[in-house]
């Protein structure tokens, strides 16, 4: 069965969402047709994934530029599309690929004034290039990837980084994706991913309707699950990279990390060169986002903790760079130490603000 594309253009290029929050329960899409329509889908995880939210938001800069790509009455196009990148930018703060989708859209929106081109089309075009070449990126992460998946093997994961986080088969879930199209018969191990479930919920959800065979497992199960020797490697996603490879991505990457060194299985972080974040020094410096304590405190409404208690709920963490085995890009298989280096071919040094 194919997986539902979690993002697509209306005719209008007004957006159409998949809106994940309610999965795997209900497959529902919502039309977004203003901006502050798509940073709600994106603040709420309506649409999540550190590239797809990137596209989102490149989109909604589409969105927000009005209809004729001449913005509201009293505002020139260029401090519409400001607004529209402002607003956009602080839904969320770890995900770097929404900081450069929309440096990229404020760009070509310069240049499309500057030069007299038709604002709208220059936008539309370069939105959906961004898609395009998120797409591509996704398909070389995965023949990059699939070489380190030994045939008939078991690999361990965390949260979703598939099909539902990005504009294509994903960045963790797309070395799976390849080896299972050739035959290889990977078997996937799914951590819940408490508190939001994006294991469960979406990444259960994806493979399976891909038909690729997993196991859940309880986030408190990962170092058992590990310890029992059959997992070959984790391939984790990243919400973004320092310049030193340290990388941040959903809570508990961390902890899975520690317990893959501690069984000596290699780990294995995937993202396009888009997650790189060459002007941040280290994990230290990555703006860690901090959710709201009911997400841990209680489960579709019901209080799961007693009312009052102290909650801390960052959605991510930092995984050191010494924990990784391999930064798996579109550009090739990098070691963290390796990845910041600006000598190294093929490795653009992204524009971050
Ligand atoms: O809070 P989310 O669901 O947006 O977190 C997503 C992740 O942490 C993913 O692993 C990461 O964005 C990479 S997605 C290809």
């Amino acid at each position: 069965m194919p997986i539902p594309s979690p993002i697509a253009w209306n005719s209008d290029h007004t957006i159409r969402i998949l809106d994940q929050t309610l999965l795997p329960g209900a497959e529902t899409y919502r039309d977004l047709d203003t901006v502050e329509a798509v940073a709600e889908a994106i603040r709420t995880l309506r649409v999540r994934g550190a590239p797809l939210i990137g596209i989102a938001a490149a989109m909604g800069v589409v969105v927000g530029a009005g209809k004729r790509g001449s913005g509201e009455a009293g505002k020139t196009p260029l401090e519409e599309i400001a607004r529209a990148c402002e607003l956009l930018g602080a839904t969320r703060p770890t995900a770097v690929n929404l900081h450069w989708a929309l440096n990229r859209m404020r760009r070509r929106a310069e240049r499309a004034c500057a030069e007299g081109e038709a604002l709208r089309e220059a936008l539309i075009s370069e939105a959906t290039a961004i898609w395009d070449e998120d797409r591509a990126m996704c398909d070389r992460i995965g023949e990059l990837g699939a070489s380190l998946i030994p045939e008939g093997s078991t690999v361990c994961t965390v949260c979703n980084a598939g099909v539902l986080a990005t504009g294509g088969i994903g960045t963790a879930l797309a070395p799976i994706y390849t080896s299972h199209r050739a035959g290889a018969k990977p078997h996937v191990v799914v951590p819940e991913t408490r508190p939001l479930l994006q294991g469960s919920r979406l990444t259960a959800w994806e493979l399976t309707q891909a038909g690729v065979p997993c196991t859940l497992i309880g986030d408190g199960m990962i170092a058992s699950r590990l310890r029992l020797g059959d997992v070959a490697c984790v391939i984790v996603g990243a919400d973004r990279i320092a310049a030193n490879g340290d990388v941040a991505n959903k809570i508990g990457t961390y902890g899975l990390a520690l317990a893959a060194k501690a069984h000596g299985i290699p780990f294995y972080v995937a993202a396009p060169t888009s997650t790189l974040d060459l002007a941040t020094p280290d994990g230290a410096a990555i703006p860690i986002e901090q959710r709201e304590a009911s997400e841990l405190a209680s489960w579709q409404g019901t209080r799961t903790a007693p009312a009052g208690v102290r909650v801390w709920n960052p959605a991510f963490d930092v995984t050191p760079a010494e924990l990784i085995s391999g930064i798996i890009t579109d550009k090739g298989i990098f070691r963290p130490d390796e990845i910041c280096r600006s000598e190294r071919p093929g490795i653009d040094r992204p524009v971050v603000n």
